[in-house]
């Protein structure tokens, strides 16, 4: 089994629609006795809390039900989990930062990625500013739809990447 975290700031918005996107598609590509996910937010804001009504609104409206619940990124995780997924930059700093400071050692480099190096449509790959997924919440609903878009890209790329990685599929 192959566990994925998925981790954005509040764990309310980008993260719970990563996690729900991917799942999907795992379930759809007949992976999902191989593959789980779940997701975690840095900061403890919303901890137990629903997903943002308009990321469950965008989420319904591609059939996609969110019901997960925001917990905050913990030690255990950097053992219970195969791969690390972030969201933005800060995300994967306090990321290091946090398995550094719980475990004494970083989690693995080869397995901490930014979504968006997995986003087939960057048009600069070498521009790091744009290897974020951007933080919707005190944006337009337009943003959560973009959010929606880059997941569903991202994510069938990251599952590919996954497939060959771990000979999943023959
Ligand atoms: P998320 O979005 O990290 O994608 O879940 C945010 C949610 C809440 C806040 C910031 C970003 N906040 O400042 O409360």
């Amino acid at each position: 089994m192959i566990n994925i975290l998925f981790v954005c700031l509040g764990n309310i918005c980008r993260s719970p629609i990563a996690e729900g996107v991917f799942r999907d598609l795992v379930e759809r590509e007949g992976l999902s006795k191989k593959i789980k996910c779940d997701s975690a937010g840095t900061a403890s804001y919303h901890i137990g809390s629903l997903p943002d009504r308009r990321m469950r609104q965008i989420a319904w409206e591609n059939d996609i039900e969110l019901n997960h619940k925001s917990r905050k990124l913990a030690g255990d995780d950097f053992y219970n989990f195969d791969y690390i997924v972030a969201m933005d930059e800060a995300n994967f700093q306090d990321i290091r930062n946090q398995s550094y400071r719980s475990s004494g050692f970083y989690f693995p480099e080869d397995k901490l990625f930014l979504f968006r190096e997995f986003d087939p449509e960057l048009i600069k790959p070498d521009d790091t500013a744009q290897l974020s997924v951007p933080d919707p919440y005190y944006e337009d609903i337009a943003v959560f739809d973009e959010v929606y878009r880059i997941v569903v890209r991202c994510g069938a790329q990251f599952l590919e990447y996954l497939v060959e990685k771990n000979q999943l599929k023959k």
